[in-house]
């Protein structure tokens, strides 16, 4: 059984709150927000929780085990590193930081003091993202070649960070989590459309040590909400759609093969289309796995999927593409 504290009540934090909440893992719960509007709304929501509108309330209660962060991107740092120095466990919503520098900082001050530090890369815990991981372990699409991935819809502007910032961390997560490495070459390129100085559009480009490459497209500006990802291996190929109610994940046993020269110079291309499967799907709320890992490794000191190191290897990603949008966004327009 754990204490936590849940920080920021905006629009994301009372989803992890319903979801620890409804955990029997979690004993006493005390929430806070700066707005005391926020505060009363969601407070009248979840009447045994206990309220506070100073986060120092948390941070000072010795019965406290770990703290929830879902505040503003650039609040992350300071509370987190406030709530490790109370000897807090620690879950910080995407992105773990705003820059390596202090991901780094919080990721090495926990684990000298074996405090637990946890990313809320959502789609981590999610039925779809875990089945592909289990098609890529087992090789069935051969070595993977390249990933494609589209996130936009006419989203919400957000006016502290650029697009790459709110959305990119989900598919990064995803890349690095399914690849199982980190990128050795990021760029990226797109335009600051309707806020100036605020990028809404962004194709990123990755590569890894193992040869992979990958495109990411994110953007606040389109007229329908897409969340596809396209993962073309050696063997065969595969779909994901978000989107779709159903049948979200699609394997196509399709290819194009090198036959053998019969003479020199000659070549030629075989190409394979064969079945088109939907794998069966587990059923589950990827927020309440993900709250359950959180308490989990609080009572057993164990490191989570989504460790705040592994968050800090997607912010050392998304600080690289920024840079290189940034440099570009100043020489060309
Ligand atoms: N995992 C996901 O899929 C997902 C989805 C949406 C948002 N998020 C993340 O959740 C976080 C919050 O996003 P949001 O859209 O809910 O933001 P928001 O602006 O709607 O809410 C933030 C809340 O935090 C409060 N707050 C800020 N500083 C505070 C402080 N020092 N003490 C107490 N309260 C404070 C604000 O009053 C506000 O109510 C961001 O990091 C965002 O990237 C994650």
């Amino acid at each position: 059984m754990a204490n936590i504290g849940v920080i920021g009540l905006g629009y994301w934090g009372p989803n992890l709150l319903r979801n620890i909440a409804a955990n029997r893992r979690a004993e006493r719960l005390v929430i806070c927000d700066s707005d005391p509007g926020r505060l009363n709304k969601i407070g009248s929501r979840f009447p045994s929780c206990e309220k506070t509108l100073n986060c120092n309330d948390i941070f000072c209660d010795p019965d406290i085990d770990g703290v929830i962060i879902a505040t503003t991107v650039s609040s992350h740092y300071p509370l987190a590193m406030e709530a490790l120095k109370n000897g807090k466990h620690i879950f910080v919503e995407k992105p773990f930081a705003e820059n390596t520098v202090k991901a780094e900082e919080m990721v090495e001050y926990a684990e000298k003091r074996k405090l637990v530090t946890m990313v809320g890369h959502t789609f981590l815990y999610s039925p779809p993202v875990l089945k592909i991981k289990q098609i890529l372990e087992s090789k069935e699409l051969g070595d993977i070649r390249f990933i494609t991935s589209s996130r936009v819809n006419l989203g919400l502007h957000q006016k502290d960070v650029s697009v790459i910032w709110d959305l990119a961390p989900h598919d990064f997560s995803m890349l690095f989590y399914w690849l199982g490495e980190e990128p050795n070459f990021v760029e990226a390129f797109g335009h600051d459309y309707v806020l100036k100085g605020i990028p809404d559009v962004a194709f990123i480009n990755l590569g890894f040590p193992s040869g992979a490459t990958a495109n990411v497209q994110v953007a606040w500006l389109a007229p329908s909400k897409l969340r596809k990802t396209v993962i073309v291996g050696s063997r065969k190929m595969l779909i994901y759609d978000d989107t779709e109610p159903y049948e979200k994940i699609k394997i196509f046993d399709k290819g194009v093969d090198i036959l053998e020269p019969e003479s020199f110079g000659e070549y030629q291309l075989s190409y394979r289309t064969g079945d088109i499967v939907s794998p069966r799907l587990d059923s589950f709320e990827p927020l309440n796995a993900e709250m359950e890992e959180f308490l989990r490794c609080i009572e057993t000191g164990s490191s989570p999927r989504t460790s705040g190191r592994s968050g800090m290897g997607v912010v050392r990603a998304l600080e690289t593409a920024d840079l290189s949008l940034s440099k570009k966004l100043r020489n060309s327009f």
